[in-house]
């Protein structure tokens, strides 16, 4: 398949609007997948499935014969293209996931629920695929409701995001209505992989995992050139050169073809032992040669982070061993040994966000049996001493204020929360936001019923019960998503909870001096009826 016959797509959604829905059927018309196959085939981890969450992005390499008419001939062409359908997680906490699949697309899917409207994710998405420059061809899914009002979401496209009414697609993922409009839509209005054929092979490193009997399987878009099994291959990142054992395309399971050429996107086997050599973002080319590497991906940034320590003390090893594993397969997740005198050795892990943090508990638990006790998850804040010298604090329990250093000044992370709501709510979650230390920066309406909000939120004041509560004051109505910003200075305190007299290490928190006497006295009462029953 030369460049102009391929197509590299991704879906993107607000969390349940039938992204994953919408790719079955997608898979199921090309003959990709069989039909009535159960759950989501793209949704492979155990705890997508019972989350109904997209954790994970997943590639798919579909084949597609689009007929066009020929007004020479006065009949019909037909070619046949390839279309790669990369998927995307939904949630916040994935965004990270969601940047790296487009980074191998030109164009997106962007779902909307015909009831639901544009929600909190479908703006976040859409801005991701926007300044990744993407054709984006909007799809209004879910017209099987009785509640569906396309026209109402067709008018929220147009004032949020310019998107002229006409471009957008109707269709039911659950009845199949609308769907043949949706490939030949791909086909017609996203561009081809752009690239050069006849260069040196260079490709982008998309996602890595370790599979028992095939050892790390990369998956790569293919931007120049091609790449042939027994290939010499080299990474940008470390110089170190490979030689490709297979080489194939998703379709859906991995399938060897031998070759991989200018635009396509498949996986590549070589001998490299761990995921740790396969560097998401990193640039492969043929080795020998001197390349420019292509653009990575912004670097992950921890800011949840939590003590993660065996629930009987002498698992230590099997935790160890199960976090190993786990991590292979989730590079996003940063794991050092620490030790605390309360609960023994132990790890601290560092996540994208708290659905992430309770992702990786679960698959613990779950899929290496490890039983685990967790400490009160944290942000890392920065603290300056009198000397000018700053060090960022991960375990509230390390800020040792004693040391013979002043502390001079104390930063935190704050985040952009974007919250879209119908408008009877606003008072409730204006009031919730100026609670957890808010600042507003926004509040306009998307359509007659429905405002948005956009607030400056410490990122300590949404990492506890803030979904929760936000969801329970607006009746389950109010989506939620968020940016990282900048830090801000804050007047922080560590406040340590004494057992016999003695700081237990584990249940140190930094927070806000005007919260501390509060959250402490809540925090020694439930501890004080735990302890007595
Ligand atoms: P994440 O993977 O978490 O991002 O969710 P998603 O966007 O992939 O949503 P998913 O495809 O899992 O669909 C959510 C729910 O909506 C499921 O219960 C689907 O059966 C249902 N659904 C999907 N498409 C349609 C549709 O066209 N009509 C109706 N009525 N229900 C649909």
């Amino acid at each position: 398949y030369p460049p102009e016959r391929i197509r590299n797509f991704s879906i993107i959604a607000h969390v349940d609007h039938g992204k994953s829905t919408l790719a079955d059927r997608l898979l199921e018309l090309t003959g990709t997948i069989q039909k009535g196959h159960g759950a989501q085939y793209l949704d492979k981890l155990q705890v997508e499935k019972e989350r109904g969450i997209t954790v994970k992005a997943q590639t798919a390499t579909m084949f597609y014969k689009h007929t066009v008419e020929n007004p020479e001939s006065h009949g019909t062409d037909t070619s046949s293209y390839l279309l790669n359908l990369i998927d995307t997680p939904g949630h916040v906490d994935f965004s990270y996931e969601v940047s790296r699949s487009l980074a191998a697309c030109q164009g997106a899917l962007l779902v909307v629920d015909a009831a639901q409207g544009v929600q909190a994710q479908t703006i976040a998405n859409f801005y991701l695929a926007f300044e990744s420059n993407l054709s984006i061809i909007p799809v209004i899914n879910k017209i099987d409701q009785p509640t569906a009002d396309p026209d109402n979401v067709k008018a929220q496209l147009k004032r949020l995001f310019d998107i002229d009414p006409s471009e957008a697609l109707l269709t039911s993922a659950k009845t199949g209505q609308g769907l043949s409009q949706v490939l030949p839509a791909v086909i017609e209005r996203i561009p081809c992989p752009p690239g050069n054929c006849d260069s040196p092979v260079r490709m982008l490193l998309l996602d890595s995992y370790y599979d028992e009997y095939k050892g790390v399987i990369c998956h790569v878009a293919i931007v120049d050139g091609a790449m042939r099994k027994g290939d010499k291959i080299s990474s940008a990142a470390t110089g170190r050169t490979y030689e490709v054992f297979d080489v194939g395309i998703m379709h859906p399971e991995l399938t060897p073809t031998g070759v991989l050429y200018t635009g396509q996107v498949g996986y590549v086997i070589t001998g490299m032992r761990s995921t740790k050599e396969a560097r998401i973002g990193d640039t492969l080319h043929q080795a020998k040669t001197i390349v420019e590497p292509l653009p990575g991906f912004k670097p992950v940034r921890h800011m949840v982070f939590s003590g993660v320590y065996p629930a009987d003390g002498s698992d230590f090893e099997a935790l160890s061993h199960a976090i190993e594993k786990l991590t292979c397969n989730d590079a996003s997740v940063s794991v050092t040994k620490e030790t605390s005198t309360a609960l023994g050795m132990g790890f601290r892990c560092g996540f994208l966000g708290l659905l992430h943090m309770d992702v990786f508990h679960q698959r613990l638990e779950q899929e290496y049996g490890a039983q685990v006790i967790s400490t009160i998850p944290t942000v890392p804040y920065i603290f300056e001493y009198g000397d000018e010298s700053k060090v960022q604090i991960e375990n509230p329990a390390a800020l040792n204020f004693n040391a013979g250093k002043r502390i001079t000044a104390c930063w935190e992370p704050t985040v952009i929360a974007t919250i879209i709501i119908p408008s009877e709510y606003v008072g409730p979650v204006i009031m919730l936001c100026s609670e957890r230390r808010g600042e507003q920066q926004e509040y306009t309406f998307i359509d007659a019923n429905r405002a948005l909000l956009k607030y400056r939120l410490p990122l300590r004041e949404i990492i506890v019960d803030f979904y929760n509560e936000l969801k329970s004051i607006t009746s389950g109505y109010a989506t939620f998503d968020y940016e990282d910003s900048e830090y801000q200075k804050s007047d922080l305190v560590k406040m340590d909870i004494l057992l016999n007299g003695q700081p237990v290490d584990a249940m140190a928190t930094i927070i806000h001096n005007q919260k501390a006497q509060k959250v402490g006295r809540e925090l020694v009462d439930k501890l004080k009826k735990f302890i007595e029953s």
